[in-house]
Protein backbone atom coordinates (compact mmCIF):
# COMPACT_ATOMS: atom_id res chain seq x y z
CA UNK A 1 0.00 0.00 0.00
CA UNK A 2 1.07 3.18 -0.81
CA UNK A 3 1.76 5.92 1.91
CA UNK A 4 0.99 8.43 0.57
CA UNK A 5 1.42 11.46 3.34
CA UNK A 6 5.28 9.81 3.51
CA UNK A 7 5.85 9.64 -0.01
CA UNK A 8 4.60 13.59 -0.40
CA UNK A 9 7.02 14.35 2.06
CA UNK A 10 9.53 13.87 -0.32
CA UNK A 11 7.84 16.16 -2.95
CA UNK A 12 8.67 19.99 -1.74
CA UNK A 13 6.40 21.58 -4.70
CA UNK A 14 3.59 19.82 -3.12
CA UNK A 15 3.77 22.32 -0.45
CA UNK A 16 3.07 25.21 -2.55
CA UNK A 17 -0.32 27.27 -1.78
CA UNK A 18 -1.65 30.43 -3.41
CA UNK A 19 -2.88 33.73 -2.22
CA UNK A 20 -6.43 32.13 -1.16
CA UNK A 21 -3.81 29.57 0.81
CA UNK A 22 -5.42 26.75 -1.46
CA UNK A 23 -2.96 23.80 -1.17
CA UNK A 24 -1.92 23.42 -5.15
CA UNK A 25 -2.58 20.40 -6.63
CA UNK A 26 -0.82 18.76 -9.68
CA UNK A 27 -2.78 16.52 -11.72
CA UNK A 28 -0.65 17.37 -14.93
CA UNK A 29 1.57 14.10 -14.32
CA UNK A 30 0.78 13.51 -18.18
CA UNK A 31 2.77 16.34 -18.79
CA UNK A 32 5.42 15.72 -16.47
CA UNK A 33 5.11 14.86 -13.02
CA UNK A 34 6.93 16.66 -9.93
CA UNK A 35 10.38 15.27 -9.10
CA UNK A 36 11.26 14.08 -5.37
CA UNK A 37 13.69 15.81 -2.96
CA UNK A 38 16.29 12.70 -3.86
CA UNK A 39 16.46 14.14 -7.52
CA UNK A 40 16.42 17.25 -6.48
CA UNK A 41 19.70 16.77 -4.49
CA UNK A 42 20.96 14.02 -7.64
CA UNK A 43 21.19 16.88 -9.67
CA UNK A 44 22.72 19.40 -7.23
CA UNK A 45 25.22 16.76 -5.98
CA UNK A 46 26.17 16.43 -9.56
CA UNK A 47 27.17 20.53 -10.15
CA UNK A 48 28.54 20.24 -6.11
CA UNK A 49 31.24 17.28 -6.74
CA UNK A 50 31.10 15.84 -9.77
CA UNK A 51 30.80 18.08 -12.71
CA UNK A 52 32.52 17.63 -15.82
CA UNK A 53 32.89 16.15 -19.15
CA UNK A 54 33.67 12.31 -19.65
CA UNK A 55 36.35 10.33 -20.44
CA UNK A 56 39.16 12.51 -18.56
CA UNK A 57 42.14 10.96 -16.18
CA UNK A 58 40.78 13.57 -13.47
CA UNK A 59 38.68 12.29 -10.63
CA UNK A 60 35.60 14.46 -11.65
CA UNK A 61 35.74 13.32 -15.29
CA UNK A 62 35.62 9.66 -14.36
CA UNK A 63 32.94 10.05 -11.58
CA UNK A 64 30.86 11.78 -14.38
CA UNK A 65 31.82 8.53 -15.92
CA UNK A 66 31.06 6.60 -13.68
CA UNK A 67 27.26 8.04 -12.92
CA UNK A 68 26.48 7.82 -16.96
CA UNK A 69 27.38 4.04 -16.96
CA UNK A 70 25.06 4.07 -13.58
CA UNK A 71 21.96 5.74 -14.86
CA UNK A 72 22.39 3.04 -17.81
CA UNK A 73 22.07 0.13 -16.01
CA UNK A 74 19.12 1.43 -14.02
CA UNK A 75 17.00 2.36 -17.22
CA UNK A 76 18.07 -1.05 -18.43
CA UNK A 77 16.75 -2.15 -14.74
CA UNK A 78 13.74 -0.59 -15.48
CA UNK A 79 12.95 -1.26 -18.91
CA UNK A 80 13.81 -5.28 -18.03
CA UNK A 81 16.41 -4.73 -21.17
CA UNK A 82 19.41 -7.38 -21.56
CA UNK A 83 21.89 -4.74 -20.28
CA UNK A 84 23.05 -1.18 -20.23
CA UNK A 85 24.75 -1.29 -23.77
CA UNK A 86 20.57 -1.40 -24.91
CA UNK A 87 20.15 2.47 -23.35
CA UNK A 88 20.57 5.39 -25.03
CA UNK A 89 19.67 8.53 -23.86
CA UNK A 90 18.98 11.63 -25.80
CA UNK A 91 17.63 15.18 -24.71
CA UNK A 92 13.78 14.35 -25.07
CA UNK A 93 11.44 11.48 -26.98
CA UNK A 94 10.59 13.17 -29.65
CA UNK A 95 14.11 14.20 -30.50
CA UNK A 96 15.39 10.51 -29.90
CA UNK A 97 12.71 9.31 -32.67
CA UNK A 98 13.49 11.65 -35.19
CA UNK A 99 17.17 10.29 -34.66
CA UNK A 100 16.05 6.60 -35.16
CA UNK A 101 13.50 7.69 -38.00
CA UNK A 102 16.32 9.60 -39.86
CA UNK A 103 18.90 6.30 -39.42
CA UNK A 104 16.00 4.23 -40.46
CA UNK A 105 15.27 5.59 -43.82
CA UNK A 106 18.63 4.26 -44.81
CA UNK A 107 17.45 0.96 -44.11
CA UNK A 108 14.13 0.82 -45.52
CA UNK A 109 13.27 1.12 -49.50
CA UNK A 110 10.76 1.85 -51.63
CA UNK A 111 7.80 0.80 -51.28
CA UNK A 112 8.24 -0.37 -47.80
CA UNK A 113 5.09 0.14 -45.28
CA UNK A 114 5.53 1.37 -41.54
CA UNK A 115 2.06 1.39 -39.58
CA UNK A 116 1.74 4.13 -37.24
CA UNK A 117 -1.33 5.01 -35.21
CA UNK A 118 -4.03 7.60 -35.29
CA UNK A 119 -4.08 7.53 -31.46
CA UNK A 120 -0.54 7.96 -30.62
CA UNK A 121 1.57 11.48 -29.37
CA UNK A 122 2.36 13.07 -32.43
CA UNK A 123 6.30 12.40 -31.24
CA UNK A 124 5.59 9.08 -32.51
CA UNK A 125 3.90 9.78 -35.73
CA UNK A 126 5.82 12.91 -37.42
CA UNK A 127 9.29 11.47 -37.00
CA UNK A 128 8.18 8.28 -39.42
CA UNK A 129 6.99 11.21 -41.97
CA UNK A 130 10.95 11.07 -42.36
CA UNK A 131 10.24 7.88 -44.18
CA UNK A 132 8.32 9.57 -46.80
CA UNK A 133 10.96 10.92 -48.24
CA UNK A 134 12.75 7.34 -49.45
CA UNK A 135 9.26 6.37 -50.64
CA UNK A 136 8.51 4.38 -47.34
CA UNK A 137 4.34 4.39 -47.01
CA UNK A 138 3.02 5.19 -44.55
CA UNK A 139 -0.18 3.32 -42.53
CA UNK A 140 -2.14 4.64 -39.69
CA UNK A 141 -4.19 2.07 -38.02
CA UNK A 142 -7.54 3.65 -37.28
CA UNK A 143 -8.74 4.91 -33.61
CA UNK A 144 -12.42 4.10 -32.81
CA UNK A 145 -14.90 6.26 -30.91
CA UNK A 146 -14.98 4.55 -27.40
CA UNK A 147 -11.10 5.40 -27.32
CA UNK A 148 -9.09 2.43 -28.58
CA UNK A 149 -7.60 1.36 -31.63
CA UNK A 150 -8.99 -0.85 -34.53
CA UNK A 151 -7.36 -4.24 -33.91
CA UNK A 152 -9.43 -5.64 -36.74
CA UNK A 153 -8.02 -2.75 -39.09
CA UNK A 154 -4.43 -2.70 -37.35
CA UNK A 155 -3.84 -6.59 -38.25
CA UNK A 156 -5.34 -6.32 -41.62
CA UNK A 157 -3.02 -3.71 -42.48
CA UNK A 158 0.48 -5.73 -41.70
CA UNK A 159 1.29 -7.31 -44.39
CA UNK A 160 4.91 -8.33 -46.41
CA UNK A 161 5.37 -5.07 -47.15
CA UNK A 162 5.18 -3.92 -43.46
CA UNK A 163 8.93 -3.44 -42.05
CA UNK A 164 7.80 -1.40 -38.99
CA UNK A 165 5.15 -1.41 -36.43
CA UNK A 166 5.31 1.69 -34.32
CA UNK A 167 2.79 2.55 -31.69
CA UNK A 168 2.33 4.00 -28.16
CA UNK A 169 1.74 1.55 -25.25
CA UNK A 170 -1.01 3.92 -23.60
CA UNK A 171 -2.25 6.90 -24.85
CA UNK A 172 -1.11 10.28 -22.94
CA UNK A 173 -4.67 11.96 -24.47
CA UNK A 174 -7.23 9.70 -23.67
CA UNK A 175 -5.42 6.73 -20.51
CA UNK A 176 -6.50 4.14 -23.25
CA UNK A 177 -3.94 1.13 -22.46
CA UNK A 178 -3.24 -0.47 -25.58
CA UNK A 179 -3.29 -4.17 -27.03
CA UNK A 180 0.69 -3.97 -27.13
CA UNK A 181 1.09 -7.45 -26.10
CA UNK A 182 -1.25 -8.95 -28.28
CA UNK A 183 0.31 -7.07 -31.41
CA UNK A 184 4.12 -7.96 -30.50
CA UNK A 185 2.97 -11.59 -30.38
CA UNK A 186 1.03 -11.01 -33.66
CA UNK A 187 4.38 -9.73 -35.07
CA UNK A 188 6.52 -12.77 -33.81
CA UNK A 189 7.10 -14.65 -36.98
CA UNK A 190 6.92 -11.69 -39.14
CA UNK A 191 9.98 -9.97 -40.56
CA UNK A 192 9.35 -6.74 -39.21
CA UNK A 193 10.53 -4.60 -36.59
CA UNK A 194 8.65 -3.66 -33.45
CA UNK A 195 8.79 0.32 -31.47
CA UNK A 196 6.85 0.90 -28.31
CA UNK A 197 6.40 4.71 -27.23
CA UNK A 198 5.88 3.94 -23.42
CA UNK A 199 6.25 7.62 -22.25
CA UNK A 200 2.74 7.68 -20.84
CA UNK A 201 3.54 4.19 -19.59
CA UNK A 202 6.48 4.19 -17.70
CA UNK A 203 5.32 6.25 -14.70
CA UNK A 204 2.46 3.61 -14.00
CA UNK A 205 3.12 0.56 -14.70
CA UNK A 206 6.88 -2.27 -15.00
CA UNK A 207 7.86 -2.91 -18.28
CA UNK A 208 9.52 -5.83 -19.43
CA UNK A 209 11.13 -5.19 -22.94
CA UNK A 210 12.55 -8.71 -23.75
CA UNK A 211 9.06 -10.05 -22.47
CA UNK A 212 7.27 -7.57 -24.92
CA UNK A 213 9.69 -8.68 -27.66
CA UNK A 214 10.12 -5.18 -28.66
CA UNK A 215 13.03 -3.76 -30.82
CA UNK A 216 12.67 -0.13 -29.84
CA UNK A 217 10.77 1.97 -27.31
CA UNK A 218 11.24 4.68 -25.92
CA UNK A 219 10.56 7.02 -22.49
CA UNK A 220 10.73 9.76 -20.39
CA UNK A 221 11.93 10.38 -17.70
CA UNK A 222 10.37 13.68 -16.21
CA UNK A 223 6.76 12.19 -16.93
CA UNK A 224 8.41 9.46 -14.02
CA UNK A 225 9.39 11.91 -11.24
CA UNK A 226 13.01 12.62 -12.72
CA UNK A 227 14.14 15.92 -15.16
CA UNK A 228 14.01 15.99 -19.00
CA UNK A 229 16.10 13.58 -20.19
CA UNK A 230 15.06 10.80 -22.23
CA UNK A 231 15.73 7.12 -23.21
CA UNK A 232 15.81 4.89 -26.78
CA UNK A 233 15.86 0.78 -25.66
CA UNK A 234 16.95 -0.88 -28.71
CA UNK A 235 17.59 -4.77 -29.07
CA UNK A 236 21.17 -5.71 -29.03
CA UNK A 237 23.21 -5.54 -32.55
CA UNK A 238 20.03 -3.59 -33.81
CA UNK A 239 21.23 0.14 -33.51
CA UNK A 240 24.73 -1.22 -34.72
CA UNK A 241 23.39 -2.22 -37.40
CA UNK A 242 22.04 1.37 -38.60
CA UNK A 243 23.57 4.77 -40.14
CA UNK A 244 22.91 6.82 -37.68
CA UNK A 245 23.76 11.09 -38.04
CA UNK A 246 27.29 10.93 -36.08
CA UNK A 247 30.16 12.15 -36.16
CA UNK A 248 33.37 10.45 -36.64
CA UNK A 249 35.16 11.24 -33.38
CA UNK A 250 32.69 9.77 -31.02
CA UNK A 251 31.79 6.26 -30.18
CA UNK A 252 30.77 3.93 -32.66
CA UNK A 253 29.08 1.76 -31.04
CA UNK A 254 25.64 1.29 -29.33
CA UNK A 255 24.66 2.45 -27.18
CA UNK A 256 26.20 5.92 -28.30
CA UNK A 257 26.12 5.86 -32.07
CA UNK A 258 22.57 7.52 -31.86
CA UNK A 259 23.87 10.08 -28.72
CA UNK A 260 25.31 13.46 -30.87
CA UNK A 261 27.36 16.11 -28.96
CA UNK A 262 27.50 16.07 -24.72
CA UNK A 263 24.51 14.92 -22.78
CA UNK A 264 22.84 16.41 -20.42
CA UNK A 265 24.91 14.81 -16.91
CA UNK A 266 23.31 16.88 -14.23
CA UNK A 267 19.78 15.64 -15.45
CA UNK A 268 20.57 12.14 -16.20
CA UNK A 269 22.21 11.99 -11.90
CA UNK A 270 18.61 12.78 -11.75
CA UNK A 271 17.04 10.09 -13.61
CA UNK A 272 19.56 7.76 -11.52
CA UNK A 273 18.04 9.22 -8.19
CA UNK A 274 13.89 9.18 -9.71
CA UNK A 275 14.74 5.09 -10.50
CA UNK A 276 16.39 4.61 -6.81
CA UNK A 277 13.23 6.92 -5.28
CA UNK A 278 10.75 4.80 -7.51
CA UNK A 279 12.48 1.10 -6.39
CA UNK A 280 12.47 3.00 -2.52
CA UNK A 281 8.97 2.39 -2.78
CA UNK A 282 9.00 -1.31 -3.93
CA UNK A 283 10.54 -4.86 -1.65
CA UNK A 284 12.90 -6.82 -2.76
CA UNK A 285 16.44 -8.46 -2.94
CA UNK A 286 17.18 -6.66 -6.54
CA UNK A 287 16.67 -2.96 -7.94
CA UNK A 288 14.67 -5.40 -10.28
CA UNK A 289 12.34 -6.90 -7.84
CA UNK A 290 12.30 -3.57 -6.04
CA UNK A 291 10.48 -2.00 -8.88
CA UNK A 292 8.37 -4.19 -9.84
CA UNK A 293 7.09 -4.56 -6.10
CA UNK A 294 7.04 -0.41 -6.46
CA UNK A 295 5.17 -0.52 -10.04
CA UNK A 296 1.98 -2.84 -8.82
CA UNK A 297 1.73 -0.44 -5.40
CA UNK A 298 1.50 2.60 -7.93
CA UNK A 299 -1.02 1.12 -10.06
CA UNK A 300 -3.04 0.05 -7.48
CA UNK A 301 -2.88 3.47 -5.63
CA UNK A 302 -3.30 5.38 -9.05
CA UNK A 303 -6.05 3.16 -10.47
CA UNK A 304 -8.29 3.11 -7.08
CA UNK A 305 -7.76 6.98 -7.41
CA UNK A 306 -8.85 7.69 -10.98
CA UNK A 307 -11.68 5.44 -10.64
CA UNK A 308 -12.95 7.33 -7.46
CA UNK A 309 -12.36 10.38 -10.09
CA UNK A 310 -13.79 9.00 -13.17
CA UNK A 311 -16.89 7.63 -10.84
CA UNK A 312 -17.59 11.36 -9.35
CA UNK A 313 -16.62 13.06 -12.85
CA UNK A 314 -19.72 10.40 -14.06
CA UNK A 315 -22.37 11.08 -12.11
CA UNK A 316 -22.40 14.58 -13.39
CA UNK A 317 -25.10 15.28 -16.31
CA UNK A 318 -22.91 18.21 -17.99
CA UNK A 319 -19.72 15.86 -17.89
CA UNK A 320 -18.92 13.52 -20.75
CA UNK A 321 -15.92 11.43 -20.06
CA UNK A 322 -14.19 10.64 -23.46
CA UNK A 323 -12.56 7.21 -23.60
CA UNK A 324 -12.63 4.02 -21.50
CA UNK A 325 -14.55 3.38 -18.59
CA UNK A 326 -12.57 2.05 -15.49
CA UNK A 327 -14.66 -1.48 -15.21
CA UNK A 328 -11.16 -3.04 -16.11
CA UNK A 329 -7.77 -1.96 -14.68
CA UNK A 330 -6.64 -2.04 -18.60
CA UNK A 331 -6.47 1.59 -17.90
CA UNK A 332 -4.14 4.37 -17.22
CA UNK A 333 -4.89 6.72 -14.16
CA UNK A 334 -5.84 9.53 -17.03
CA UNK A 335 -9.74 10.68 -17.26
CA UNK A 336 -10.69 13.29 -20.33
CA UNK A 337 -13.69 15.34 -20.24
CA UNK A 338 -15.55 17.58 -21.64
CA UNK A 339 -18.37 20.10 -20.35
CA UNK A 340 -21.41 21.08 -21.92
CA UNK A 341 -21.49 24.47 -20.95
CA UNK A 342 -17.44 25.51 -20.65
CA UNK A 343 -14.63 25.34 -23.00
CA UNK A 344 -11.44 22.60 -21.60
CA UNK A 345 -9.17 26.07 -21.88
CA UNK A 346 -11.87 27.59 -19.51
CA UNK A 347 -12.46 24.51 -17.13
CA UNK A 348 -8.47 24.70 -16.58
CA UNK A 349 -8.45 28.28 -15.95
CA UNK A 350 -11.51 27.88 -13.21
CA UNK A 351 -9.16 24.76 -12.18
CA UNK A 352 -6.26 26.96 -12.39
CA UNK A 353 -8.00 29.75 -10.01
CA UNK A 354 -8.24 27.44 -7.22
CA UNK A 355 -4.82 26.23 -7.49
CA UNK A 356 -4.99 22.85 -9.62
CA UNK A 357 -3.18 22.27 -12.20
CA UNK A 358 -4.91 20.35 -15.25
CA UNK A 359 -3.96 20.61 -18.99
CA UNK A 360 -6.35 21.51 -21.80
CA UNK A 361 -6.47 20.42 -25.63
CA UNK A 362 -5.04 17.89 -27.58
CA UNK A 363 -1.82 17.32 -25.52
CA UNK A 364 0.13 16.42 -29.30
CA UNK A 365 -2.07 13.53 -29.88
CA UNK A 366 -3.74 15.63 -32.37
CA UNK A 367 -4.88 13.45 -34.47
CA UNK A 368 -6.62 11.34 -31.95
CA UNK A 369 -8.77 14.49 -30.99
CA UNK A 370 -9.33 15.39 -34.28
CA UNK A 371 -10.61 11.57 -35.22
CA UNK A 372 -13.23 12.03 -32.10
CA UNK A 373 -14.79 15.60 -33.42
CA UNK A 374 -12.86 17.52 -29.96
CA UNK A 375 -10.47 19.76 -32.08
CA UNK A 376 -13.00 22.61 -32.39
CA UNK A 377 -14.21 23.30 -29.37
CA UNK A 378 -10.49 23.07 -28.19
CA UNK A 379 -10.37 19.63 -27.31
CA UNK A 380 -10.95 18.15 -23.48
CA UNK A 381 -9.35 18.76 -19.99
CA UNK A 382 -7.51 16.20 -19.07
CA UNK A 383 -6.48 15.15 -15.06
CA UNK A 384 -3.53 12.60 -14.59
CA UNK A 385 -3.36 10.84 -11.12
CA UNK A 386 0.28 10.28 -10.09
CA UNK A 387 1.61 8.64 -7.16
CA UNK A 388 1.49 11.65 -4.56
CA UNK A 389 -2.30 12.38 -5.66
CA UNK A 390 -4.76 11.85 -2.67
CA UNK A 391 -8.71 11.04 -1.95
CA UNK A 392 -8.92 14.75 -0.20
CA UNK A 393 -7.32 16.20 -3.81
CA UNK A 394 -9.87 14.44 -5.78
CA UNK A 395 -12.82 15.00 -3.83
CA UNK A 396 -11.53 18.95 -3.96
CA UNK A 397 -11.15 19.03 -7.72
CA UNK A 398 -14.86 17.32 -8.46
CA UNK A 399 -16.03 19.88 -5.80
CA UNK A 400 -14.54 22.62 -8.29
CA UNK A 401 -15.73 21.09 -11.67
CA UNK A 402 -19.14 20.57 -9.78
CA UNK A 403 -19.54 24.52 -9.61
CA UNK A 404 -18.50 25.45 -12.58
C1 LIG B 1 2.75 9.38 -25.18
C2 LIG B 1 3.81 10.39 -25.44
N1 LIG B 1 4.74 10.15 -26.38
C3 LIG B 1 5.72 11.01 -26.65
C4 LIG B 1 5.82 12.21 -25.99
C5 LIG B 1 6.93 13.14 -26.31
O1 LIG B 1 7.89 13.11 -25.29
P1 LIG B 1 9.04 14.17 -25.22
O2 LIG B 1 8.46 15.41 -24.62
O3 LIG B 1 10.06 13.54 -24.32
O4 LIG B 1 9.55 14.41 -26.58
C6 LIG B 1 4.88 12.53 -25.00
C7 LIG B 1 4.91 13.81 -24.30
O5 LIG B 1 3.95 14.27 -23.75
C8 LIG B 1 3.85 11.59 -24.71
O6 LIG B 1 2.93 11.82 -23.79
Amino acid sequence: MINSEKIREYFPSLGRVDANNNPIIYLDGPGGTQVPIQVIEGISQYYIRSNANTHGEFVTSKETDFMMDGVRERVSEMLGSEGPKTISIGQNMTTLNYSLARALSRKFNEGDEVIITELDHEANRGPWKVLEEVGVKLIEVKLLDNGTLDYTDFKNKINNKTVMVCMGMSSNALGTLNDFVDIGNYLKDKNCLFLLDAVHYAPHFSINVQELGCDFMLCSAYKFYGPHVSFLYSKPGLLDSLTTDRLVVQDQEAPYIIETGTLNHAACSGVASAIDFISSIGEGSSLREKLESAYKQISIHEFELAKHLYDSLQKEDKITIIGQDFSSTKRTPTVSFVHSDFSPQDVCKKLASENICAWDGHFYALKAIQKLGLEPAGGVTRLGVSLYNTKLEIDRVVEVIKNL
